[in-house]
């Protein structure tokens, strides 16, 4: 399966292989493509390897992309209602063969969203609510989490019933 990455605000590896500071803002939001393989580290791929070694076709890459960016403007719109800014997220995508029987094959999603998979940050604070709290070591991890399924109307504001929750 392919792993789809957009991104809105530079961070994490992008920001390295770049060398953009992060936290800038992109200049558009940008969609990226990983091989999901994780003996390899999930190695950020171009478009010309999807074709070349048929790992989807340009039909399905395109509504890979598409489905994408929808969702980037749905979930941008979601979060900023709550104070938080979208960083990127990602997806994957399995492919199925299509049910028409024609012998083509259909894109899938397949994934979640989750503060695990996505980068969010305070609006005001760039406080980061997200899985990096636990990858850089910020402690303040389960809280972060609590904040966003709070500020989400998941959770009731009450730390005692959040915990049984996690
Ligand atoms: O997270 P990291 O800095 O290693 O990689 P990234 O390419 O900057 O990650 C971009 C976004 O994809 C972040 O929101 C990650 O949480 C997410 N991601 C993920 O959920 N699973 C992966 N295997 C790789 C990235």
């Amino acid at each position: 399966p392919l792993e789809v990455i957009c991104r809105n605000v530079a961070a994490g590896t992008m920001a390295k292989r770049l060398g953009i500071e992060e936290g800038e803002k992109l200049p558009r939001s940008i969609v990226e493509f990983c091989l999901k393989r994780d003996d390899l580290g999930d190695p950020l791929i171009a478009e010309e390897h999807i074709y070349a070694f048929g790992w989807a076709s340009q039909a399905e890459l395109d509504e890979m992309i598409a489905m994408t960016l929808r969702i980037n403007d749905y979930l941008q719109g979601m979060f900023a209602g709550i104070g938080i800014k979208l960083i990127d997220f990602k997806l994957e995508f399995g492919r199925l063969e299509h049910p028409d029987g024609l012998g083509g094959h259909m894109s899938v999603l397949a994934d979640e969203i989750s503060p695990d998979s996505c980068r969010l940050w305070d609006r005001e604070t760039d406080k980061k609510l997200d899985k990096d709290r636990f990858r850089r070591d910020l402690g303040e991890v389960t809280e972060a989490y609590t904040e966003v399924a709070t500020r989400l109307g998941i959770l009731k504001a009450n730390p005692s019933s959040a915990n049984i929750s996690v």
